[in-house]
């Protein structure tokens, strides 16, 4: 779809750098609503394409030398128009309303006292309803126009409209879950006020992106990664749908992935009908890292030599032309910055993180998309649950998890500890309820006993995180019970391992990762 419009309804968020402006985005597509985000600084070429536009909410203040204030002619009074919180102070504060700092900070909950009644951005919401405020400015004059929609016990102005024009405003978070309504707001803006269809569907978007990717690509070959994650594997499948023998998969064993994962996973492309080549260089990767201690050149020594292999391996297809990748649409909204009035392009090591020898176009078939809704396109497309349901696995895998130089006999150690912990986490139903969980190799020994002898061997660490997106995670108070199974199994089966410790580490401070 790079180049290729989704023709349903279209909603523009226009983003002055809002921690939440992601959330926007991600509650309009649980609508089934398609939505871009751009920074406001960077409207769109094509800005009749979009049907409606949200302004997000800002870091900034509006009385501040720094406000932010794009032109906004060729949208106000347009089209529908609905501005969270900085938008809300933007669009009173520029149009003859006055916007001061608020007696006090308004962070946390709040409750609507006031709904002026028939309005359809409130219909179906009553007064009481929970609302998330963040702001320490407060609109207390209304813009020229303004009606008063809401209010709470300190915010007078906590919502309005503008008479004549299908401008909202609201002063609190509708994104938020602590919004209890919030999506009810969004539904009344979308479907009542802007008049959108739910139309953006994992079934319209694989439908639209099969035909996108065959005019993309013609008649030209496709080489792509895959890694045994969900991304590479639904980019795949799209592609696979798409163009068929002509897309080339190559996946890479670096002989640091889980045990028995490259077989197993390879048995599956192939079962889904992908043309992949399975290439075992883990003698390769080995040798590459041998003797190498610390976590970031290992990462380099990894990365160097999987671009190394994987390019000896395009080389073999001949007449290859694009490279496809798995790149999400998080991805692709980091790589635009709002920081500051002149938007800063940065890159990103997945956007466009191209080898220059390798001259080939890039074809992203999911950069438009959230993780969840990969995950829903996967399903659209039959792709095994047991595998969109996987937890994530790091690049360099077994690498970062062994911490001090890596050696073959400490891997399959590794890999023997890792099958058994995750193989209980999956046959107690535990794996479902876990984000990601794995196994790390201490580069220290212990003294034990087993039977009449003393043993004097590696310790290793359990670790179970829950999070949503990997920035920030808690560990996973796992049964008792279950830890001890796990434990006894991995000290009893497990030549050379005499002590299981389970680490209790929140991130932050700490990383998922130990390297
Ligand atoms: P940390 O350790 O930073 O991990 O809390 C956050 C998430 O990122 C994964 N991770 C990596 N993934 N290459 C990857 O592809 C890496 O070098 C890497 N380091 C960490 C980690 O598994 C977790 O999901």
């Amino acid at each position: 779809m790079n180049n290729n419009r989704f023709e349903g309804s279209r909603l523009l968020i226009l983003d002055f750098g809002s921690q939440y402006t992601q959330l926007i985005a991600r509650r309009v597509r649980e609508l089934n609503v398609y939505c871009e985000i751009h920074p406001y600084n960077h409207l769109p070429d094509e800005i009749d394409s979009y049907d409606a536009v949200i302004l997000s909410g800002s870091p900034y203040s509006v009385r501040s030398e720094e406000a932010l204030h794009p032109d906004l002619s060729a949208i106000r009074g347009k089209k529908p128009l609905l501005a969270v919180c900085y938008g809300a102070q933007y669009l009173a504060h520029f149009s003859g309303g006055e916007v001061a700092p608020s007696a006090i900070r308004e962070y946390g909950r709040a409750n609507l006292s006031y709904i002026k009644a028939g309005e359809p951005l409130f219909e179906g919401i009553a007064t009481g309803s929970q609302v998330w405020m963040s702001h320490s400015d407060t609109i207390k004059v209304l813009p020229t126009g303004g009606v008063c929609l809401a209010s709470t016990a300190d915010v007078v102005n906590a919502a309005y409209r503008i008479e004549g024009e299908p401008t909202y405003a609201i002063q609190f978070h509708p994104e938020v879950s602590h919004s209890t309504d919030g999506k009810q707001l969004l539904a009344n803006f979308l479907f009542k006020i802007a008049g959108f269809t739910p139309n953006w569907t994992a079934d319209n978007f694989v439908e639209m992106t099969i035909t996108a990717l065959r005019e993309q690509v013609g008649r030209d070959k496709v080489v792509l990664g895959l890694s045994g994650g969900v991304d590479s594997t639904v980019a795949a499948v799209l592609l696979n749908k798409a163009i068929g023998e002509q897309l080339h998969c190559i996946f890479v064993n670096n002989g640091l992935l889980r045990k028995g994962e490259f077989e197993s996973v390879l048995l599956q492309y192939e079962g889904m009908g992908l043309n992949v080549k399975g290439v075992d260089a883990s003698a390769r990767f080995l040798s590459a890292l041998a003797g190498i201690t610390d976590p970031e050149a290992k990462r380099k020594a990894i990365g160097k030599t999987f671009i190394e292999v994987f390019d000896d391996e395009a080389h073999k297809i001949s007449d290859v032309k694009w490279l496809g990748q798995g790149t999400i649409y998080p991805d692709v909204i980091e790589s635009l910055s709002v920081k500051g009035p002149s938007a800063t392009i940065k890159s990103h090591h997945n956007v466009g993180g191209l080898p220059d020898y390798m001259k080939l176009k890039v074809v992203e078939p999911l950069r438009m998309l959230f993780k969840d809704e990969v995950r829903r396109v996967g399903r659209s497309l039959g792709i095994d649950a047991e595998l969109l349901g996987r937890h994530p696995f790091p690049g360099p895998g077994l690498a970062i998890r062994i911490l001090g130089d890596i050696t073959a006999e400490k891997v399959a150690v590794l890999q023997e500890v890792d099958a058994i912990f995750i193989g209980n986490l999956k046959s107690t139903g535990l794996y479902d309820k876990v984000w990601q969980a794995g196994a790390i190799l201490l580069p220290i020994q212990s003294v034990g006993v087993m039977g009449d002898e003393r043993t004097y061997e590696k310790v290793v660490a359990l670790r179970a995180v829950e999070s949503v997106d990997g920035m920030t995670a808690d560990w996973v108070d796992l049964p008792h019970a279950f830890l001890q199974k796990v434990s006894n199994e991995i000290i009893n089966k497990v030549k050379g391992v005499n002590r299981v410790v389970y680490d209790i580490s929140s991130k932050p401070p700490a990383t998922i990762e130990w390297e």
